[in-house]
């Protein structure tokens, strides 16, 4: 069959309408050559747009998860995107590969999957580092208008519109970008032509706004100067009223960092007792040791690395990244907590919030360098929920079944690569994951001798979450609690 030239306007609806009419008649990717009708007068071989396609046709379905992500990659500036994005909705609608999303291994999935987690990214950066200011008011309705200027690095301007428009409903604003600009008037969204950064505004009466705003959210205990930096690239900095504002901010950070309490809650609860979900533990065991298969052969750092495209449960979505394992990775003795919390999932290592640095204490008390160890986690992103009174602060939430189920391949290699001869585990999720379901750290911890769901042959000892800790108000009940602590993570020393 000859190559097939489809013409499309660089637009996300433009290409799925194209890509339905191609899937319907099962035409094979590596026949299409995508072109941008916008700039294309003839493809590379002079050929000339096809209307009529050859084929049978039969009816297709493409799932909603695809077609979101298509939606995000769609932005994304590689002019390999629409055939990549092709070559997967092929592969799964006519090629019978409907899982192809959840294998992180597969090229074209993983480079789907950084395409979308760049746009992701380039959003994140829109969303915190446009600044409006002032440029007058609406001489007939009295409104006050905004304007900002942002350069993305990808095509994002009108895809990441709903952004602002929930955030400054009540204004009217344009951002400005060399590409496309967008403007709200408080009722619809309109786009435009872009333009050059000489449109936008330098100077104006809302800096100082913009500066006792950012006073006020200042958050010490999310200060990293170097992640800052990376988040920041310079070429933001300059639209930024509050730059001048960190160096002075971040000197006062320990003190206000020492102020503050971050709170997590994770409460031990009882797994059900249920003998349909206990039945099926050993199938699952198998096809969970199976499916882990093909992740043996890699190195800690390429398992990290797929690990940070992984969907195989929603919990990625919310995240801000995985939170892959860290630590020695020849070490004897690997802990296994529950999931990161808000500071892990920010920083992306484990155990480096408050639940943390009492590990860290009841180690350095139990006589083990948590340089010697493996630190890793059941769960790899953090599950969260909006605090009822503040929406902004993000409360843990416990992973489910599935979810933990979702992540355990990525455990199995984890135990597989660093070879431990014992491993700590630290409340129930943990314990769960590893040894069995319905497995009860306050009844059952110390050393396991009934066997484990993850075919590690070591020992395994239990014991409870240093949130558990954390959360005991009585000062004589959590001393005791303490010492239990430390003395289940002594038995790694002597096991
Ligand atoms: N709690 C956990 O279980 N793991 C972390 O990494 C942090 C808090």
């Amino acid at each position: 069959m000859e190559t097939i030239s489809v013409r499309i306007e660089p637009s996300f609806e433009s290409w799925r309408k194209e890509a339905r009419r191609l899937l319907e008649r099962a035409i094979r990717p590596d026949l299409i050559l995508w072109s941008d009708a916008s700039t294309a007068q003839e493809d590379l071989f002079g050929q000339t747009a096809v209307t009529e396609l050859p084929g049978e046709i039969r009816p297709v379905k493409i799932s909603k998860a695809f077609l979101d992500l298509a939606r995000t990659v769609s932005c994304h500036s590689n002019e390999e995107r629409w055939g990549l994005m092709y070559q997967i909705a092929w592969r799964m609608v006519c090629n019978g590969e409907t899982n192809l999303l959840k294998k992180v291994t597969d090229s074209d999935t993983r480079k789907l999957m950084e395409m979308a987690k760049a746009i992701r990214r380039d959003c994140h950066k829109m969303n915190a580092f446009v600044r409006f200011r002032k440029v007058g008011e609406d001489p007939h309705t009295g409104r006050e208008q905004f304007v900002a200027w942002f350069e993305p690095s990808h095509h994002i301007i009108e895809y990441n519109a709903s952004f602002f428009v929930k955030r400054f409903t009540g204004m009217d604003w344009s951002i400005l970008s060399p590409e496309k600009c967008i403007h709200w008037d408080g009722v619809n969204l309109h786009t435009s032509e872009g333009v050059s950064k000489e449109a936008a505004p330098t100077e104006d009466s809302l800096e100082e706004l913009w500066r006792g705003y950012y006073k006020s959210i200042f958050n010490p205990a999310r200060l990293k100067l170097k992640a800052m930096q990376a988040e920041m690239p310079k070429k933001y900095w300059k639209n930024l009223p509050e730059a001048d504002l960190i160096e002075e901010l971040t000197r006062q950070s320990s003190t206000r960092r020492d102020e503050m309490i971050e709170a997590e809650s994770i409460a031990p609860r009882p797994a059900p007792r249920n003998a349909y979900l206990n039945s099926l533990h050993d199938r699952n065991k198998t096809a969970v040791v199976n499916e882990s298969a093909p992740l043996h052969d890699k190195s800690l750092e390429e398992l990290n690395q797929l690990a940070s495209c992984c969907r195989a449960c929603p919990l990625w979505a919310k995240a801000t990244q995985t939170v892959f394992g860290t630590g020695n990775p020849n070490a004897r003795i690997m802990i296994i907590g529950e999931q990161p919390g808000d500071r892990e999932d920010l920083e992306g290592r484990p155990f480096v919030g408050p639940a943390g640095r009492l590990l860290n204490e009841a180690l350095a008390e139990a006589g083990l360098e948590r340089d010697d160890l493996y630190l890793t986690n059941a769960v790899k992103h953090f599950k969260w929920k909006p605090s009822p009174t503040d929406r902004k602060k993000r409360l843990h939430d416990k992973a489910n079944r599935g979810e933990m189920e979702a992540c355990k391949p990525w455990l199995i290699a984890e135990v597989m690569k660093v070879q431990p001869s014992i491993i700590v585990t630290l409340g129930n999720t943990a314990a769960q994951s590893v040894v069995r379901k319905d497995f009860r750290v306050l009844s059952e911890r110390g050393k396991v001798d009934t066997g484990n769901s993850i075919g590690f042959s070591g020992s395994i000892i239990a014991t409870v979450h240093p949130s558990f800790l954390l959360r005991i108000r009585d000062q004589k009940e959590k001393q005791l609690e303490l010492e239990k602590f430390t003395a289940d993570l002594a038995l790694a020393l002597e096991s």
